[in-house]
């Protein structure tokens, strides 16, 4: 059998374990061909076909990005783009493929998977907001990433009597914001979930300034942003492609964290560098798991299905369930750094 393969939309540490694990299990164990497709849907859709082999795989556990490459593009959004993918694995003579990605290409796959493709999906993300999964691939090692910097940025604020913002990614849910904030001790995380109160914000730290602090440090995700009808305006700000704007919440956090305290202030913005460098072995382990669990999928005729992980097993889950279904960091976890704050 003849299996596509592609990673899409943002990068992630841990893909390329995903994809090792899909050639050494489909190729290695059940002789079937593995056929990367570059950059994501594009590739498909393009007929960018890399046909993957051992020499691919070798030494690629502790490289993070994808060797496939990537792009935020998807098929079901472009004028004849579902039926070029149709076109290029027919003439490709691809009777399953394997999806590596987030919202976007999770969304796309769905799509394609109601044309009749056999499609098996593994859901990878930094902001680990892919619903019906307790991690996404990436996750933890942009945890770990931001946790360290804020760990350094608390000795420069305590140095400094500073108040420390800082901006990590995460979209549509506060994951990585949640997760860095309550390890690395932040006295305020401001996530998606929760639109905050400026006032609510500026009475805290005076408070604490006040009492028993002379620093502070506040973990803002992207995609935070006040409760309508506060002191503070603001309306999230998109890029050309539809990216937020890095930096745009936290330098606007930050100034009115100044304006209003007249505490000297920060901010630190993480932005890709939360996406890059070697994977944790968890993310390794996590991509390993996927890949092996997405060709013994195929090979059991399974199709419009995601891996995911449940506790300790790796399970399939519809993928008409999780497609364009956020997950929410849960109440528990967010009154915990409320909490510790
Ligand atoms: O989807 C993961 C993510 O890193 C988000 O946290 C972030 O908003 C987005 O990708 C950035 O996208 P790009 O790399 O296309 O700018």
């Amino acid at each position: 059998m003849r299996i596509g393969l592609l990673t899409g939309g943002g990068d992630c540490p841990g893909l390329n374990a995903a994809i090792r694990a899909v050639v050494k299990h489909g190729e290695g164990t059940h002789g079937h061909s593995i056929i990367g497709f570059r950059n994501g849907w594009k590739g498909v859709v393009d007929g960018d076909v890399l046909p993957l082999g051992r020499q691919h795989i070798r030494n690629v556990l502790p490289v993070g990005g994808t060797l496939l490459g990537t792009a935020r593009f998807h098929p079901n959004e472009a004028n004849g783009g579902l039926e070029a993918v149709r076109a290029t694995l027919a003439a490709e003579k691809i009777e399953a493929l394997i999806c590596i990605g987030g919202d976007g290409t999770l969304h796309a796959a769905s799509k394609v998977a109601e044309t009749g493709v056999r499609i098996v999906a593994i859901p990878k993300t930094i902001d680990n907001d892919v619903a019906g999964t307790d991690l996404s691939i990436g996750f933890h090692t942009a945890v770990n990433i931001a946790t360290e910097a804020i760990d350094r940025v608390h000795t420069t604020a305590e140095s400094h009597n500073r108040v420390m913002v800082v901006e990590v990614m995460g979209r549509h849910a506060g994951w990585i914001a949640v997760a860095a904030g309550i390890a690395g001790g932040a006295e305020l995380v401001l996530a998606p979930e929760e639109p905050f109160d400026i006032d609510e914000v500026v009475r805290f730290l005076k408070h604490r300034h006040r009492a028993h602090a002379n620093f502070s440090i506040v973990v803002v995700a992207e995609g935070a942003a006040p409760r309508p009808g506060g002191s503070m305006e603001f309306t999230t700000q998109l890029g050309a492609y539809g990216e937020i704007v890095a930096g745009a919440v936290g330098e606007r956090v930050a100034k009115e964290i100044a304006d209003r305290t007249g505490f000297d202030t920060r901010v630190t913005i993480l932005g890709h560098v939360q996406r890059g460098g070697s994977p944790t072995p968890t993310d390794r382990i996590l991509g390993s798991r996927f890949g092996v669990a997405a060709v013994d999928a195929v090979v059991a005729g399974e199709t419009a299905v995601m891996t995911a992980l449940r506790g300790e097993h790796v399970e399939l889950v519809p993928l008409a369930e999780v497609a364009g279904h956020v997950k929410h960091v849960p109440e528990d976890m967010l009154r915990t750094a409320r909490v510790l704050a």
